[in-house]
């Protein structure tokens, strides 16, 4: 395949992006996004030009860096994938591809493709954790009963891998469903009740902070989040942050 890309480039977060035009030669279908991104990067350096920049890590879907907007969808057209699992067949030849970074004031430009989620670890850190002594004598984990529908739900939001997919899909640039994934792995589940009021609290007031916006109920991020994080976790997390505001 031979295809057109549309390639949003930008020196930093300050400096005024555009998208330059390039093209790209032989792709094979098996190949995945982030590959036809190497072979372009090759033909730049080849030529003594800048290549463009993004971010991945494993490259297998797990690890959330992946992060590039495919023709105004994060992750591009597949559904349940990442960039990183979303393969060139899904194109065909002479096609044109829009490639630009995950949009929102909260995910800064660091450059060209690649944006600065750290407002999601601060989010995590601000109550993302169980912090329970365990030295002594604490139960083992196995030997505490948990409701099976409990246990799905908890380990179906403990997959969110915090690619930031939802916030870029978003009109509102919320990031309702991260966060609501984050505090509902908990929510459900006996290890997380000791510190489930402070954490909601916690953990909403710094997604505030951070500049992210509200829910309004769209649900663009459900349909794009490469995990099927569902939107059952936003009705949970706002429960239990209108008890734990009521708690005080
Ligand atoms: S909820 Fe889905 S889209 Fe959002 S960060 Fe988690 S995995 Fe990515
Ligand atoms: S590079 Fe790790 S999820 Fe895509």
């Amino acid at each position: 395949m031979n295809l057109t890309l549309k390639i949003w480039r930008q020196q930093d977060a300050t400096a005024t992006g555009k998208i330059v035009d390039y093209r790209v030669t032989g792709i094979e279908g098996d190949m995945s996004f982030l590959e036809m991104l190497d072979v372009l990067n090759e033909q730049l350096i080849h030529k003594g030009e800048e290549p463009v920049v993004f971010d991945h890590d494993c490259r297998e879907g797990i690890c959330g860096m992946c992060s590039l907007q495919i023709n105004g969808e994060p992750h591009g057209p597949d559904r349940g994938v990442t960039t990183c699992q979303l393969h060139m067949r899904k194109f065909k030849d002479g096609d044109t591809i829009y490639i630009e970074p995950f949009r929102a004031k909260a995910f800064p430009v660091v450059k060209d493709l690649m944006v600065d989620r750290s407002a999601f670890d601060r989010i995590q850190h601000a109550g993302g954790y169980v912090s329970v002594n365990t030295s002594g004598n604490t139960i083992d984990a196995n030997a505490i009963p948990i409701n099976k529908d409990d246990a799905d739900d908890a380990f179906a939001a403990a997959t969110c891998i915090g690619c930031g997919a939802c916030v870029a899909a978003c009109k509102n640039a919320s990031a309702m469903l991260f966060t609501s994934a984050k505090v509902s792995q908990y929510a459900l589940l006996p290890q997380g009740q000791v510190e489930a009021t402070d954490r909601v609290l916690a953990m909403v007031n710094q997604m505030d902070e951070e500049g992210f916006g509200n829910c309004t109920n769209t649900g663009a991020c459900e349909i794009e989040c490469p995990k099927g994080i569902s939107l059952e976790n936003i009705a949970r997390m706002n429960r239990e942050y209108l008890k734990a505001s009521a708690k005080g």
